[in-house]
Parts: C-alpha cells; structure tokens; sequence
C-alpha cells in the first residue's frame, strides 16, 4: 500500500452554495491535511484533528503558502480546435466554416492526431484540469488517438466520436451506417478502460438529418452507461437554422427529445438562449448544460443566464469550449463567469464559480461519485496552487483575505503559472517546474 500526506491549505466543495448554507457547501481549511491511500483519498481535514491518527511512518510533505484544491472538470470542450483558438472576426455559424471544418479534416490522419491530442492534455494538466467531456472530429481515429494519450497518463475523461450526416464539407461527413457502426465499435473497444469514459455526441441539429439523430438516440438507450454531449442554443442564427430543418417543433430542445436525446445523462452545451420552460424540461429529464463564458464572448453569441439556470435548478458545469474558448485554464472561465455575470447584473460569488469549476462539473457528467471533490474515498485528482506564482498575484493575493477574496483574485488574475503540480489518482501529472519525480 503506498500513503503519502500533504499539509497545505485545503478547499473543496461539499455541495451546490445556492443551495446550501456556506457552511455545509465548503470545506476550507487555512492549515489542513490531505492524506492519499493507493490513488484514493483517505482524508481531508484540519491537520490538527488528522495529524494524530496518522499511521506511524506516513510522509507528510509541507507546503507552505500553497492552497490544495480538487483538480477542475472541463464540462465542454474540444481536442480539435487547439490550432482554432484566437481566430478574427465571425459568429458560431461562420467560425465553423471558416476555420473550426478546415482544421477538423486534418484528423483523418492519425499521427496528426496523436501530436494533437498529447498536446491537448498535457495544456488541460498545466491549467489544471484533470477531467474533461470532451468532442473529437467526425473521425474514428481521432478518438483512439485521444484515448490513447489519456490512457496513457491515467485521466478521468469522456470524449466520442462527432456524428455529423449534413450541411458540411463532405470530408467530415459520416452518414447514419457508418456514424451507428464507428460509435458502437468505438464504445465496444472503450469501454471500461482506464478511467476513459464515452458519449455519444451528434455535433448539433443543424449537422445531422432526423434519421442520424434517431440512431444517436437508440445508441444511447442502448448503453446506459454513456453520455449525450451536444450543442444547443449557442446562437441566435442557430436557433433560426434549426428551426427551418425541423419545422413543427415545440424549441431547439423538442428536437433532442424527440429523437431520444434528452437523457439524464445529457450535456447540452451553451443553452445561451434557452427558454425557462426548457430549462425546466431539462431538469425534468436530468440533463445538464456546460456554461461557456470564453466562447460565447469571443464568439458574440449572448451572456447565459446562470441566475436564471440556477434558479430552475439546472445543473450547470463550466466549459472552456476550446478553440472557441481562448483558455484551458477553469480559473480563467471562472473569471470570464463573473464577467458575463456582470453584464447581465447577475454577479456571481467566487464560491460559486469554485463549484462549477470542481463538483458541478462532476456532477453534470456523471462523475461525482469519483471526482470533483476530494471526500474520502474519492479519487485523488488533486492540485497544488501556488498563491504567489506571480509578482501582481502575490502583491494581490497578501491583501485577500477571506477564501472568497483569494479564489476570486485567482480567477482573475491567474493562469497556468498558478497550477505547481497536477496530481491524477495520487500520481504526480504536472510540475511546473518540470519535475515529476514527487
Ligand atoms: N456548435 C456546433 N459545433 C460547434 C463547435 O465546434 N464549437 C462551438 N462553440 N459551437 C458549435
Ligand atoms: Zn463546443
């Protein structure tokens, strides 16, 4: 059995703090004790109640100035569009066509994608993230290639293979044979590997025919064990799209139902312009949506209504929508969160932004019973922060002085220099310095 202890600062979230008091949502301790057993947390307390109980013999390494969190769940991104990330000048619909379709073909050759997806994980370690949902391309070996690297570095991910039978270029089009035979073999192959995970992801309605869409549906019935990852109600063009290739339907959201996509373990990401009564709806059913901030502001797409899911009782995780999004880093888009929230007049506590950003995230891809805090028990996907990484956030951070004050100069001022060591079930992942031999 191996067992080692890190006393650091410790904060996690126990539950939702709309939903419960401040006090039973957050778990902070300014002097605290992380103990790992095997990959698994054992504890996580106050290192004055832990230290005693500690088994004879257990290494504890001090890390002062440090601040130990549960490592960030991405609940929205994609591997392909690295090379997409800071593009001028178009909306969703023109984005796509300009730049995300040109660069998605090239993961039809799989050294390509193998160079791609080990980047990509490796940006989501240094910022942090040590789960994501995640969209590869239309092409079956771009999923082997991602889960390939991250079964290789031992991550909790969820990714699929993109179903997409219309309106775009004709080399990422897959048709309803081929999209229902590479995504049962890809989940036949995946399945139960590593801590890998699949969803069945049709890119949104505008891109598959009902016919692609009703075979997304009964593959999905067909193995519970999987997610339904999509896009919805990201744009105002969008919405009108979707509206004239499926005329008859109740809202965006009655198109996924209707063909059996409206699951509880559906991840809608966006649903910027999503009506209550849908929201509604997709509580009724158990679903999710990943908030994008990045994305939607650099692609103009409208500021979400947090508030207004929340009030609903939606489950909402933080998404960085790479390439759309401009940042890896969960901090970073807890930052952007505020902001939108600013401009709705909503505002948004740090607190908040901390859960979605770990346990919601957890939550609306079905995980929380492994990750998204660190319980005993859970697995031990972990980070250490260095609250001084920088000159200004050392300056900054020595006048913050409540938890909220601190997490919330990090999501302001913090990027992947914060993030020291990333930690995946108990085993060094990242170091920043480079050294992974903790
Ligand atoms: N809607 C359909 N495809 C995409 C995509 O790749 N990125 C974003 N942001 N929205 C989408
Ligand atoms: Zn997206």
């Amino acid at each position: 059995m191996s067992r080692q202890a890190y006393r650091a600062a410790l904060v996690h979230m126990l539950d939702d703090p709309c939903r419960a008091p401040a006090a039973e949502a957050c778990a902070y301790h300014t002097d605290g004790l992380l103990v790992v057993e095997d990959g698994h947390v054992a504890a996580f307390g106050a290192y004055e109640d832990l230290a005693p109980a500690l088994p004879a013999g257990t290494p504890v390494e001090a890390l002062s100035g440090r601040l130990i969190t549960p490592g960030f769940v991405d609940a929205h991104t994609h591997y392909p569009q690295t090379d997409v990330i800071a593009a001028w000048g178009s909306q969703l619909l023109g984005w796509l066509n300009n730049h995300t379709f040109p660069a998605e073909q090239a993961f039809a050759d799989r050294a390509h994608a193998d160079e791609a997806a080990g980047f990509f994980l490796d940006q989501l370690l240094r910022n942090g993230a040590t789960t994501a949902l995640v969209f590869c391309t239309v092409h079956k070996t771009s999923v082997e290639a991602l889960f390939d690297a991250a079964l290789a570095r031992n991550m909790r991910l969820i990714a699929g293979k993109v179903l997409m039978d219309r309106n775009a270029p004709p080399a990422l089009c897959d048709t309803v044979e081929t999209g229902r035979a590479d995504t049962e073999a890809l989940i036949r192959a995946w399945r139960g590997r590593g801590r890998l995970g699949y969803a069945v992801t049709p890119r949104f309605a505008v891109t598959s025919s009902e016919a692609q869409l009703a075979m997304a549906g009964e593959v999905a019935a067909a193995h519970p064990d999987v997610l339904v990852h999509t896009h919805m109600s990201e744009n105002l063009d969008e919405v009108a799209r979707v509206g004239e290739l499926f005329p008859g339907h109740r809202d965006y959201l009655d198109v996924y139902q209707r063909f059996g996509l409206l699951t509880d373990r559906s991840v809608f990401a966006h649903c910027v312009h999503t009506s209550e009564d849908a929201l509604r709806r997709m509580v009724g059913a158990g679903a999710a949506a990943a908030f994008c901030p990045s994305s939607n502001l650099l692609l103009g797409s409208g500021l979400f209504s947090l508030r207004q899911a929340c009030a609903c009782g939606v489950t909402v995780g933080l998404g960085t929508d790479v390439g759309a999004g401009s940042s890896f880093s969960l901090l970073h888009m807890m930052g952007e969160a505020y902001k939108v929230g600013q401009l709705r007049g909503e505002g948004l506590d740090p607190l908040h932004a901390f859960y979605l950003a770990t346990l919601a995230g957890a939550r609306a891809l079905k995980l929380d019973d492994k990750v998204g805090n660190l319980a005993p028990g859970k697995e031990a996907d972990f980070l250490v922060l260095d609250l001084a990484a920088t000159p200004l956030l050392a300056r900054r951070m020595a006048a913050a002085k409540t938890l909220a004050d601190k997490l919330f100069v990090l999501s302001i001022l913090a990027d992947d220099r914060v993030v020291e060591r990333a930690y995946l079930a108990g085993a060094l992942a990242h170091a920043r310095d480079g050294d992974l031999r903790r």
